[in-house]
């Protein structure tokens, strides 16, 4: 589904206050052994929210985050190749504009993550060179796409 439908779209968006049920949203893949639900997506402002499921020894590949990023730790554990602290349940990570790294899991298990984040984030190449930029509207397509692939009804999580 193409982003100009939805915000035409009144059913998509989340024009009141709502208490948000996770079990009604899918993990939409995202990567061998990552995939994400999202929570709520404003294009206007380029953030989303959503929660992240890492699989063991899952690990996302070198990016930069072009604004802030807040996380909340929700189940497993994980931590950045690039730092020396690891991320537990009931921890809170702040990563500033410009943060560059590698997210790895390092549990026996899945990690689960409640990711809130700001701007942009380019995927690094091998050669420095960014690969593919994530956006508000890219996270938009893959829910939208998986759902009416999968026959979901797509949330009203834009907003
Ligand atoms: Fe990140």
């Amino acid at each position: 589904m193409d982003i100009k439908e939805v915000l035409v779209s009144a059913d998509l968006r989340a024009t009141d206050d709502q208490l948000r049920d996770p079990e009604t949203i899918p993990w939409v893949p995202q990567a061998e052994g990552v995939s994400f639900k999202p929570l709520r997506i404003c294009p206007e402002r380029g953030s989303w929210t959503n929660l992240l499921r890492v699989t063991k020894r899952g690990t996302i590949n070198l990016h930069r985050h072009l604004d802030a990023v807040e996380a909340w730790v929700i189940k497993g554990e994980w931590r950045y190749l690039e730092r020396d602290w690891v991320a537990r349940p009931g921890t809170y990570v702040f990563e500033p504009p410009g943060d560059i790294h590698t997210l790895m899991n390092t549990g026996e298990d899945e990690m689960v993550t409640l990711f809130s984040i700001h701007g942009p984030i380019e995927y690094i190449g091998t050669g420095g060179e960014t690969v593919f930029t994530e956006t508000a509207e890219t996270k938009f397509t893959k829910y939208a796409d998986f759902c009416q692939a999968n026959g979901i009804p797509i949330a009203p999580i834009v907003g």
